[in-house]
């Protein structure tokens, strides 16, 4: 009776959800985010963590307007958090130990409901692994007065390392109502090296005055790969040594205020050859007054991609076309290795209403709809495509996330061009609380399923699984990938990762043996999802942790 009852409930959905051929669609949830989901990081298999502003959303905790809350992937729902300190465009990552941490912020007093809070220039929030599936009792930590960066940091990134820390870069002192002008040119560390002393970045005082959120990748051998304005080096932690690499070409400038993105494709064994992908921004000089900018300029189309060995940096940058302008892209990775293109404007740049000639408050226009997928291995001029993609109802500008989801499919919140929160029928950006998934294909037909898997995985240790892999698929093409989903804030996703690991099908095609990568260099110890795609079908993923899980720093 009951299993006639669950069987029914389930065709019953599946109908419902399937449209006539499987392609690729946009679903508008139910239920709003509450809060502006202008930063986003996924935490466990079922939550994704938001985090805005301090301001006046309507979501609420405690008497106040929350300004974090936990995205239930299950019932897609939101839960407000409590937050002491202002997030306002923070960054942050997970650590080897599994650990969210959100580090820097707004230094701003909120003169609203309620009308003080604590600055969070120098905050550090973190949220343990929580293991509720709702995210009940789940909370954020923070105690401003003894845990804090050494300086103070706005826009500023921060990526894992090697080690399971999080290394963090760059960003500003004060408000930056456009381009940077009381920067924190340094690297700290958290857990902090050093004693706690940022390290000085020549690069990022030569990147000034669009040195925000800088775009930073950890390398397969360790170093670190940035890019600010159309500055890029290579960062070498335990020299210190920063190496110079060819600018961005053709004047383009792809970091805040002049958001394009940036990512690094999919790494495979047995080499993991490291290139960097870098798409969007805006062909102008960085110092010409925001005053004489216009949210009607056009951006750039470019993407810029380099293998980072010695002879790509020779080959240098090899530029090819998007469909149309983006600033404020955002680059994430399909586990099969392609990289779907969304959000942003066609023209215009990053901030709230310091342009000549915004459009409301917005200093970017044009919506840019329609998302496009970039395939790595094809042939250049053949790698970016929107045939198939939907057209997405609601425009995600300045102040939006994506992240890919454990189920494989893409969230899509936030977008505030304003200074707080506005809304109604006459604002072209309002303070946006609708959330979207974009889901592809495959989420409609009979998918692999990944059974038992250790929650610990060590490095370069091979593991077999059991599987279960639909009939209908000829299982030719097998793709095993270890992600991490990345910290999403202003147009770039910290810390996203995509490992390839070897792996083959068992004759009977119910069980599945992979091998981890070598070491924490090629995939920084700490939270993974590994997916299965087979045919280019892919399953949802299975959380594991890759190597100890012991607190950073750690070198398994
Ligand atoms: C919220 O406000 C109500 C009414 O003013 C008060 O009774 C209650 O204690 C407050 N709760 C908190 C958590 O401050
Ligand atoms: C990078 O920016 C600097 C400073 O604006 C400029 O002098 C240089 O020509 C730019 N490089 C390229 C390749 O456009
Ligand atoms: C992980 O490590 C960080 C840094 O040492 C620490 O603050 C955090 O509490 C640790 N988390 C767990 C779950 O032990």
């Amino acid at each position: 009776m009951r299993s006639s009852f669950l069987a029914f409930g389930l065709l019953a959905a599946g109908a419902r959800a399937a449209p006539a051929a499987p392609g690729w669609r946009f679903d508008v949830k139910a239920s709003t985010s509450g809060i502006v989901a202008l930063e986003a990081i996924v935490v466990s298999p079922t939550l994704v963590l938001f985090f805005d502003r301090a301001s006046d959303d309507p979501l609420q905790i405690n008497n106040h307007s929350a300004w974090g809350a936990l995205w239930d992937l299950q019932t897609s729902t939101v839960k407000p958090l409590d937050v002491l300190t202002n997030s306002f465009c923070a960054s942050g990552a997970l650590l080897s130990n599994g650990s969210m941490v959100s580090i820097g912020g707004d230094p701003r007093l909120f003169d609203g409901n309620p009308a003080i809070h604590p600055n969070g220039n120098a905050g550090i929030r973190i949220f343990e692994p929580c293991a509720s599936p709702s995210g009940d009792g789940c909370t954020l930590f923070e105690d401003p007065e003894n845990l804090h960066l050494a300086e103070n940091r706005w826009y500023p990134s921060s990526i894992r390392i090697f080690d399971g820390s999080l290394m963090i870069v760059g960003g500003t002192h004060v408000n930056a109502a456009f381009t940077n002008v009381d920067p924190a040119n340094s690297f700290e560390f958290f857990p902090p090296k050093d004693g706690g002393v940022p390290r000085p970045s020549a690069f990022l005082e030569r990147a000034l005055p669009a040195n925000l959120f800088p775009r930073i990748f950890a390398l397969p051998d360790g170093r670190i790969f940035m890019v600010a304005n159309n500055q890029t080096i290579i960062y070498d932690i335990e020299t210190g040594v920063e190496t110079p690499l060819p600018d961005i070409p053709n004047n383009v400038r792809v970091t805040n205020p002049i958001d394009g993105s940036a990512i690094l494709l999919p790494l495979s064994p047995p080499n993991y050859t490291p290139e960097i992908l870098v798409c969007g921004g805006v062909a102008v000089d960085a110092d010409t007054p925001p005053d004489q900018l216009s949210s009607q300029d056009v951006a750039t189309t470019q993407c810029s991609r380099m293998e980072v060995t010695e002879a790509g940096i020779a080959r240098g940058w090899q530029v090819e076309h998007m469909l149309e302008p983006r600033v404020m892209p955002e680059l994430v990775h399909l586990p099969n290795g392609q990289v779907l293109i969304t959000n942003g404007g066609r023209t215009g740049y990053a901030a709230v209403a310091s342009v000549g000639q915004p459009v409301g408050n917005s200093n970017a226009d044009n919506a840019v709809l329609t998302p496009s997928l970039y395939t790595p291995d094809a042939a250049p001029g053949r790698r970016i495509s929107n045939a198939g993609m939907p057209v997405s109802p609601v425009a995600r500008m300045y102040h939006s996330t994506v992240t890919l989801t454990p189920q494989g499919n893409f969230l899509i919140a936030g977008s505030n061009p304003n200074g707080q929160t506005v809304v109604g029928p006459n604002v072209k950006f309002p303070s946006e609380f609708r959330v979207t998934t974009l889901d592809p294909p495959f989420m409609f037909v009979d998918r692999p399923v990944i059974g038992r898997v250790p929650s610990k995985l060590a490095f370069g240790r091979t593991f077999t699984v059991p599987v279960t892999i639909p009939r209908n698929l000829a299982a030719r093409d097998i793709k095993v990938s270890l992600m991490d989903l990345g910290f999403s804030s202003h147009a770039f996703h910290s810390g996203a990762r995509l490992v390839f690991m070897t792996a083959r099908l068992s004759p009977d095609r119910r069980s599945l043996t992979f091998t981890t990568p070598p070491n924490g260099r090629v995939y920084p110890p700490g939270p993974a999802f590994v997916f299965l795609t087979v045919d280019d079908v892919t399953s949802e993923s299975v959380m594991i942790m890759m190597g100890s899980g012991n607190a950073p720093p750690t070198l398994e």
